[in-house]
């Protein structure tokens, strides 16, 4: 399975085997990680590994967590100094990693919630914060780790997530499609995109008032832009797949009901 395909094929995995990946495999993904690319080269970030997943499973506390944990043998450690951007960039690195991990058969699933910030950094001793984690490992025996089809992924569909989508020409919508099968916190999908001469402008829809209030207390707002660092990954690999190349550049290009993330410049 190459990058691309593991986009398509990817999907969280929660319910884990207790059984240990073996420390060949661990230490390869520990060489992967420690030379993962950023968004931006200028935020202080990286990917700590916990081989032994129980650390990890004993910080898990609160209501949300207790519905919603997630006991793998194994998790990645999103760790950033928070400055502009550093949720997009820590989107952007972890994905890189999960889709490595689902190219060598591995499940693995994103958790955003009921994680102890502050018990995690003094646990794997490191300076900078906490900002994600994710879960991997193989899945139980009667799971699998994969999306078989697809199309049976609960997504929206480009007609929703592309502003213009009728002036943008196929080859364009289908490395989109690539940043469409993201996986983003509840599934919200806050990607939205506007094509220009060889430019695809990178937006989070603007919310109203209610759904505004409903992010903010679920932290929505924040794993959102985590969310759009996901999506430009995938469109990264979603271009290079169709022989094309991409440079994220700031066009500031604000728009009425959206907030402007970043541009991919296609060349
Ligand atoms: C930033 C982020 C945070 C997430 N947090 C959780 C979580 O706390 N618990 C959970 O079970 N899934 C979590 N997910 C997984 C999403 O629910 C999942 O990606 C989405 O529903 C799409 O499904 P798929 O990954 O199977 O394609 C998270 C995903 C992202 C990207």
């Amino acid at each position: 399975m190459d990058r691309f395909e593991a986009i398509y094929k990817r999907r969280s995995v929660r319910k884990y085997s207790e059984k240990k990946l073996s420390s060949t495999v661990l230490n390869e993904i520990e060489e992967k990680i420690k030379n993962i690319d950023k968004l931006y080269k200028n935020i202080d970030s990286k990917i700590v590994p916990a081989e032994d997943g129980e650390t990890i499973q004993k910080t898990f506390s609160g209501l949300k967590s207790k519905i919603a944990r997630v006991d793998a043998p194994h998790y990645l450690i999103g760790v950033s100094e928070e400055k502009a951007g550093y949720l997009e960039n820590m989107g952007y690195m972890l994905e890189d990693a999960v889709l490595y991990l689902t190219e060598k058969d591995i499940g693995t699933c994103w958790l955003g919630s009921g994680i102890e910030h502050d018990q995690l950094k003094d646990l794997f001793d490191y300076e900078e914060n906490t900002v994600i984690l994710a879960a991997f490992g193989d899945s139980v025996p009667d799971k699998n780790n994969f999306r078989k089809d697809p199309g049976s992924a609960s997504r929206k569909g480009l007609d929703d997530l592309i502003i213009n989508n009728e002036d943008v020409p196929k080859k364009v919508k289908d490395i989109i499609d690539a940043a469409r099968m993201a996986p983003s916190a509840l599934n919200s999908q806050p990607w939205r995109f506007l094509y220009k001469d060889e430019v695809i402008h990178v937006y989070i829809e603007k919310k109203g008032m209610f759904k505004k209030l409903v992010r903010k207390v679920g932290d929505l707002e924040k794993l959102n832009h985590i969310d759009v660092g996901i999506a430009l990954k995938h469109l990264e690999i979603g271009a290079r797949h169709h022989s094309k190349k991409i440079k994220f550049i700031d066009r500031g290009r604000r728009r009425k009901g959206y907030e402007y993330i970043t541009s991919a410049q296609l060349e």
